[in-house]
């Protein structure tokens, strides 16, 4: 990969992650991930934004295009850590060694985390809310915008080409072949924009409410581009890129989408003998229904999927008096991420005892979910489980649909 431009003096250089590798060791990324740093050059200092972490080859091809762009030994005076988080950070090291006078600066909270991380501490500076730090020409100004999504994390902004280099914030999962929004075909813009949600379900969606608190600090900023670490750099219209995280945010709290996930699990096929009736019952009423089967689909696309919606149907059995263990694992990262309050259903077969359901009440309870209700059965399901399930759909579907 070539630097790519994205001002007179402001480069992008960045490194494709293969789709082989999971994200943070979990998250499946099937069409890779771009790890993003940013060069840039006033008449007296040159800065770089970000790091990468030394993985699948990213290091090497960073490297490649910093020296493309002649950033030799000792050619760099800055290094600004917005996120200390490895993705951003893991060849601190390297880089550090590379550049040897280099001067690191970051949040106060980065400092004690390089500390622990990398066993650096000279030349490593805090930067305050609001600093300023010129390059000749180029002003570079920090903005700390806790729990995006670390509390250390902060956001730079380029105040002449008005570039604001948000790191984690406003990014997404995919690797692209052009570095700009408007460079891409209609097809990478239909993966953008569901890998933009996927990213943010899996990644920032429990911190949702610093997201907020984020994009409010920025109100009043003109901005021509936003810059992430992670995607493409958003030329067109950046703002829909803010208004796009501000909406998924929201999601928190609601309002959400007026759609269903259902998510279900099955050993013998009694589970998924009442699955039609459901989304059946849903489907009557128009509202559009994602059905994804556990574990054969990976947390990761289900916590896509629950995030945005109003509704939520969890199908399972019960297995040795408890719940199904692998929607036990996809109900505990839905938990961790915050998902609180959907319109709920559950159904599900047991053999010779029950007991997924005491489990499932402490879901319940912990993600404050509006329980409407339960259809289980031993054995395999009646027609009057059937029709149950097929009423409690349409009610569920007909209440969120308002
Ligand atoms: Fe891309 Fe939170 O690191």
């Amino acid at each position: 990969m070539k630097p790519d431009v994205l001002a007179d003096g402001v480069y992008r250089v960045a490194a494709k992650i293969g789709s082989r590798n999971l994200f943070e060791g979990i998250w499946p990324i099937p069409d890779g991930v771009m790890l993003n740093s940013y060069v840039v050059e006033g008449s007296e200092k040159r800065v770089l934004v970000d790091l990468v972490k030394d993985w699948d080859g990213a290091l090497e091809a960073v490297g490649d295009q910093l020296e493309s762009l002649s950033l030799g030994e000792g050619d760099l005076d800055y290094i600004i850590i917005n996120h200390m988080e490895p993705d951003h950070t893991g060849a601190m090291v390297e880089i550090v060694n590379h550049y040897p006078n280099v001067e690191i600066l970051c949040s106060a909270k980065a400092v004690p985390l390089i500390k622990h991380f990398y066993k650096i501490e000279k030349n490593v500076r805090a930067v305050s809310d609001g600093e300023t730090l010129d390059l000749g020409g180029k002003t570079l100004k920090f903005f700390m915008t806790p729990n995006i999504h670390w509390p250390e994390t902060m956001m730079t902004f380029l105040e002449e080409d008005e570039i604001l280099f948000s790191c984690d914030a406003f990014g997404s999962f995919g690797r692209y072949e052009y570095c700009f929004d408007d460079e891409l075909s209609a097809e990478e813009k239909e993966k953008l924009a569901s890998e933009t949600e996927r990213y943010y379900a899996n990644i920032v969606s429990s911190f949702s409410p610093f997201v907020i608190k984020g994009i409010a600090k920025l109100d009043g900023l003109s901005i021509k581009m936003v810059a992430p670490s992670h995607g493409v750099v958003w030329r067109s219209e950046p703002e829909k890129i803010i208004e796009r995280y501000r909406t998924l945010a929201s999601y928190m709290q609601g309002p959400r989408e007026k759609e269903v996930t259902v998510v279900w699990s099955s050993m013998y096929g009694n589970t998924q003998a009442l699955l039609s009736s459901i989304v059946d019952g849903l489907k009557s009423e128009g509202i559009p229904v994602h059905v994804l089967r556990v574990p054969q689909t990976h947390e990761s696309f289900v916590l896509e999927k629950v995030w945005r919606s109003e509704g939520l149907v969890i199908g399972m059995p019960t297995y040795e008096y408890k719940m199904f263990p692998p929607m036990y694992h996809v109900l505990d990262i839905l938990e961790r991420s915050h998902v609180q309050g959907r319109k709920t259903l559950r159904f599900g077969s047991f053999g010779w005892s029950g007991g997924a359901e005491k489990q499932f009440d402490e879901f319940v309870t912990a993600m404050k979910l509006d329980y409407r209700g339960v259809v289980e059965y031993q054995g395999s399901p009646s027609e009057e489980d059937k029709q149950k399930a097929y009423d409690l759909a349409k009610a569920l579907a007909k209440d969120i649909n308002g």
